[in-house]
């Protein structure tokens, strides 16, 4: 049987195939056009240290950290007011909710110029349902009040969350409707205001909300815990989920979101939920996996945690450029899991299951590729990391990316977790060892509840990668070789008619 060659264009992955179409034209809407997030956004988020204890003095406070961290300059622009602003009720007269005037004495519209004096953007947060989830007033039916509110007060972001929706949820359409009319009111303020929108991954938001949203959470709420199962977050498939929950824990956000970085391109991205690193729960190792793959799958990256306050190891893990040019790598594909495989504990007293460990990989910019070996297990595992398996889709895509030669950059290893030093590790200094690889990297330890995340180069080419001219070269011999291959089919099946012809 002659095996049918796919012309590889129609096996790009959907996000890299709009990448593309995005590249090549501007007019070209596939996502929510508000023209943002064409990177996953960054930004802090008031909620995970703060809860409902927010005031004018946290929020400034911790605009001012982000710049006297120099966090700004590594993207983290958007100061997000979670739950909690509001006051008890809206305004007589214009319908508006207030701000609650002890936590706020100068009102949102201060915050919010004192936040842009800092150069940062400033989010606000309500609920698609009569109250929000701490039981303040909800936008529903209020979305054009609302949203003119906010852009009047000069907002860049919405972060619009599910409780008390009254029942209009449990299909796709009913959530579509509630969350469009706050995407058009949004919109029709003529202010460039980022949505994101906070519906737990209820009724499948990755099929209807690309083109009303720039992100969309996709699970129930994330808390501090590497792989705690808590019953409060009963779902072990999230395309089946009826009751999304809270207190998911990294590994399980991880597990929801497998699947679906296929739906996922720039301007619209899955949201993992914020960001624990910095909070108490996770261990170092814990918190680069965390990390990682939060930049791998291509979530916002919003941080949580005190940023007033912060450790020397903190700041080495959420200032690592080499892991935040994933997130902003203009490829815009999200990574994809190759594959999980089960294991053992050695220890015959573990009551623990064992765990599994995992093959994730991105494609990037100029020909590179960002991989990431998870060991969810409780144990240090050895692990080799097989191009033939990297490099599957390239082969279906008639690309020979498995036979070649690979340099390979551990994109932690140049980092000292006690003292914070800004300046990124050079890649000769975080270059494997043994590189350039061929066929595959062998002895890859992986740590317990840890991570190993590598980017491959062509070898040679000092991380960079392949030059544009090069890449548009292999481009062409590869659609070649499909033409020649082909042509070889064609001339094989005659040769078959022929025989059949003939009766033989
Ligand atoms: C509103 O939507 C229109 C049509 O998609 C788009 O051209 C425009 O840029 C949007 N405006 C804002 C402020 O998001
Ligand atoms: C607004 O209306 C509520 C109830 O209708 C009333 O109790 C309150 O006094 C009013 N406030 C103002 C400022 O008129
Ligand atoms: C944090 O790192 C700086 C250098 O970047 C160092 O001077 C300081 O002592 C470190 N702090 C702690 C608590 O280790
Ligand atoms: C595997 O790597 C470790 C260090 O990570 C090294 O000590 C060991 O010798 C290596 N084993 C093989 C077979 O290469
Ligand atoms: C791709 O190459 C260009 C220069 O050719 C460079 O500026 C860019 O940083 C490279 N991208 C990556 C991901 O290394």
């Amino acid at each position: 049987m002659v095996r049918l060659l796919h012309p590889f264009t129609s096996l790009l992955p959907l996000a890299s195939a709009l990448a593309l179409a995005l590249a090549l034209g501007p007019t070209t809407a596939w996502a929510y056009n508000n023209g943002l997030a064409r990177t996953p956004q960054r930004g802090w988020n008031t909620w995970n240290s703060y809860g409902c204890s927010i005031s004018e003095d946290v929020i400034l406070d911790a605009a001012q950290a982000i710049v006297d961290e120099g966090l700004d300059r590594l993207g983290y622009e958007y100061v997000i007011i979670d739950d909690c602003w509001q006051g008890a009720r809206r305004d007589n007269d214009t319908g508006i909710i207030p701000a609650d005037a002890v936590r706020f004495p100068n009102g949102l519209r201060h915050v919010v110029e004192r936040i842009h004096a800092l150069g940062l953007k400033a989010g606000i947060y309500s609920s698609a349902g009569t109250m929000t989830c701490g039981r303040r007033i909800g936008s529903l039916d209020h979305e054009t009040t609302d949203a003119n509110a906010w852009a009047a007060d000069g907002f860049d972001y919405l972060k619009y969350d599910n409780c008390f929706n009254q029942g209009r949820s449990g299909t796709p359409d009913l959530s579509h409707a509630r969350y469009d009319a706050m995407s058009k009111a949004l919109n029709q303020t003529g202010r460039p205001i980022l949505y994101s929108m906070c519906n737990w991954g209820e009724d499948a938001p990755w099929l209807f909300a690309t083109e009303i949203a720039n992100s969309w959470r996709m699970s129930g709420d994330i808390y501090p815990s590497f792989d705690r199962d808590d019953d409060r977050c009963p779902c072990t498939d999230i395309t089946q989920c009826k009751l999304h929950g809270y207190h998911c824990s990294i590994a399980k956000i991880l597990e929801f979101a497998a699947p679906l970085g296929q739906k996922a391109y720039p301007g619209a991205w899955n949201d993992l939920d914020m960001l624990e690193v910095g909070n108490t729960g996770l261990s170092l190792d814990e918190s680069l996996v965390h990390f990682s793959m939060w930049a791998m799958l291509k979530s916002p990256l919003i941080l949580g945690n005190d940023v007033t306050a912060m450790t020397n190891q903190t700041r080495a893990i959420i200032a690592n450029t080499h892991v935040l040019a994933l997130s902003d790598d203009p490829t815009g594909s999200p990574a994809i899991r190759l594959w999980k495989k089960p294991v053992s504990s050695s220890s015959s007293s573990s009551s623990s299951s064992g765990g599994n460990v995992q093959l994730w990989k991105m494609p990037l910019d100029n020909g590179t590729y960002a991989v990431a070996a998870v060991n969810l297990s409780p144990e240090a595992h050895t692990l080799s990391i097989d191009f033939d398996d990297v490099f599957y889709d390239e082969h279906l895509e008639n690309d020979d990316a498995a036979q070649r030669s690979w340099d390979a950059f551990d994109l932690w290893s140049g980092v000292d977790f006690h003292t914070f030093d800004p300046t990124p590790a050079p890649y000769d200094r975080i270059r494997l060892d043994a590189s350039p690889f061929s066929r595959s990297i062998p002895n890859i330890t992986v740590p317990r509840h840890g991570i190993r995340l590598l980017k491959l180069a062509q070898a040679g080419t000092r991380g960079m990668g392949m030059s544009k001219d090069e890449m548009q070269r292999r481009d062409l011999e590869r659609k070649a070789n499909v033409r020649m291959g082909r042509a070889r089919e064609w001339m094989a099946g005659r040769q078959e008619r022929r025989l059949d012809a003939r009766g033989l």
